[in-house]
């Protein structure tokens, strides 16, 4: 049986959403959570760590993730991960592409700077009482990168590397790599996990077809557009539009429940349902219109009227 995960997104893979998730759909196996950022300095702060709090996330195994570029830094943040919030597998990104990011060295600024991913993994791999898994890209601007660094990759004792098949300066769009991703299938020693544009269930089928090896694949945008994904996966069967609908309405509702629970104004509100709508209506019949109604609803009345009204009429 292959494995399947939630790929973190940050602002939207979050516990409410993860538990909203786990309480309707089937088919994830485990969830790697959004980046929390190793901080300076001898102290934790541990409301940092509020999303990753073990009594949160219940209803599905989580993986935290940790940003940091100095190697003190995200060991530091590793062990109090470990010791008190009592994680067994923690995840390092070296792979966030965002400016202020890889300016600092941190996330892709690893690919950039090949020489830190050694210094920061003799760091965090030394005497570590977890696993450590890894997750990055194939390459800075270069997607053949990938196939220097895996053998030496391949002396750490890392349990996964994560790889988003495409470089850094390419963000999340263009063409993505699978055969170069199969070309690190034949050279590492550690498990691979695959992720990568994974939106419908042909897409998954065809790099199955070019990856037979592969059994461990992560989906973000994907699992957000079409949060039955994991389970047309898992069954190789898809779910009609029909039947998705009242799934749909109930993942709404439970979403916007707890949203309104924690968030402060109908402003902070209708900005996070309208972030979810950009992934969601993807995958809804008239999901355009359905989009641009409900992105120009500017109070909560006008948006849960809108959206009644797409569920009834
Ligand atoms: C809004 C957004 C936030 C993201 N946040 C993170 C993050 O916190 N940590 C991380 O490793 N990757 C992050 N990613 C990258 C995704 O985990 C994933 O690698 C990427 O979206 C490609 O997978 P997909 O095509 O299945 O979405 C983010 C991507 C997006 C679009």
């Amino acid at each position: 049986m292959i494995t399947l995960s939630v790929a973190p997104l940050r602002g939207i893979t979050n516990s409410t959403f993860r538990n909203v998730y786990a309480s309707l759909f089937e088919g994830i196996d485990y969830a790697l959570a959004p980046f929390v950022s190793a901080t300076a300095g001898k102290k934790v702060n541990l409301s940092v760590l509020k999303d990753i709090l073990p009594g949160k996330n219940e209803l599905m195994p989580l993986i935290p993730q940790v940003i940091g570029a100095n190697p003190a830094d995200v060991k530091m943040m590793f062990n109090v991960i470990h010791q008190e919030l009592g994680y067994d597998r923690i995840n390092i990104n070296m792979g966030c592409p965002h400016r202020p990011i890889v300016s600092k060295g941190r996330g892709s600024g690893f690919l950039k700077k090949p020489d830190s991913i050694w210094k920061m993994l003799d760091t965090i791999c030394d005497d570590a009482k977890f696993e450590i898994t890894l997750k990055t890209r194939l390459g800075y601007d270069d997607p053949k990168q990938i196939l220097g660094l895996i053998p030496k990759f391949n002396d750490y004792p890392i349990s996964e590397l994560i790889l988003h098949t495409r470089t850094a300066t390419q963000m999340y769009k263009g063409a993505t790599y699978p055969e170069i991703f199969a070309q690190c299938m034949n050279i590492s020693k550690i498990p691979l996990v695959y992720n990568g544009d994974i939106f419908c269930l042909d897409d998954y089928t065809k790099l199955q077809k070019m990856l037979p090896e592969c059994d461990s694949w992560m989906i973000g945008r994907g699992l957000v557009s079409n949060p039955f994904l994991p389970s047309e996966i898992k069954s190789g069967k898809l779910v009609a539009d029909g039947e998705k609908l009242a799934t749909m309405e109930e993942f709404h509702s439970q979403l916007f429940a707890e949203y309104q629970n924690i968030l402060f104004g109908p402003a902070h509100l209708l900005g996070k349902m309208k972030e979810y709508w950009c992934y969601m209506a993807d995958n809804m019949p008239d999901g355009k219109k359905l989009l641009s109604n409900i992105r120009r609803t500017k109070t909560v009345e006008s948006y849960n009227h809108t959206v009644y009204k797409y569920f009834h009429e």
